[in-house]
């Protein structure tokens, strides 16, 4: 069986991965590659409808825990029905955020711990993990200012958090990060875009020649 590439761009809000998704993608087509990009929570319609309940501003009253199996939920639908069956078929899967999300934000930022955390998305994915996990690090008050610039980005319930959650979610990657090396690269996001740009197309470059 043919085998494709998962890869997966994380970090907090304003860090530029969903821009810069749009230009690794833009590239992968030009030098000829089968590529698709795709975001969590969501991707496909089932996950698209778990995301409006998750991120809707209205729903204020949610349980951390309802909230982390909400994530986990979306992720396997989306890994069953849109990114399994593209890597089968040997396609380049770029997705905008996936199970380290849940580990920085839930597990240490919501404070349910990354272990817990780890564990019902070890259920969700079973042994499903992307090739390389991209780290966008960026210091939280430059990542909201870029947000707060761009007024065609929608505002969703994590936006709302207090800056101290924003710190907490960039400490949270930093351990992931810290645990898991052999498959994640840290990139500094608060860096021009082009030179951002050039460092993600290395790391990639380094997985697909
Ligand atoms: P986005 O703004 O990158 O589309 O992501 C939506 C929000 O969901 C963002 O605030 C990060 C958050 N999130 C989690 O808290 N846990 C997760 O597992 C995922 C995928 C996203």
């Amino acid at each position: 069986m043919k085998k494709g590439l998962f890869i997966v761009f994380e970090g907090g809000e304003g860090s530029g991965k969903s821009t810069m998704i749009d230009m690794i993608y833009n590239w992968l087509l030009e030098e000829g590659r089968d590529c698709i990009k795709t975001r969590e929570p969501g991707g496909i319609e089932i996950s698209e409808k778990i995301r409006e309940v998750i991120l809707d501003t209205k729903n204020t009253s949610m349980d951390g825990r309802t909230e982390a199996l909400l994530y986990a939920a979306a992720r396997r639908q989306h890994l069953v029905e849109k990114v399994i069956p593209a890597l089968d078929l040997g396609k380049i899967v770029l997705c905008d955020r996936f199970l380290d999300s849940s580990l920085a934000y839930q597990g240490y930022a919501r404070g349910l711990g990354i272990d817990e955390v780890y564990k019902i998305n070890k259920f969700a994915i079973g042994d499903y993990m992307p090739n390389i996990s991209i780290l966008f690090d960026i210091e939280p008050e430059l990542g909201l200012e870029r947000i707060n610039k761009n007024s065609n980005r929608e505002v969703n319930r994590l936006d709302l958090e207090k800056l101290d959650f924003h710190y907490k979610v960039r400490e949270g990657y930093e351990i992931v990060y810290n645990q898991n090396k052999d498959r994640m690269v840290k990139i500094d996001a608060s860096l021009p875009i082009e030179q951002v740009f050039e460092n993600v197309k290395s790391v990639i470059n380094g997985l697909i020649n």
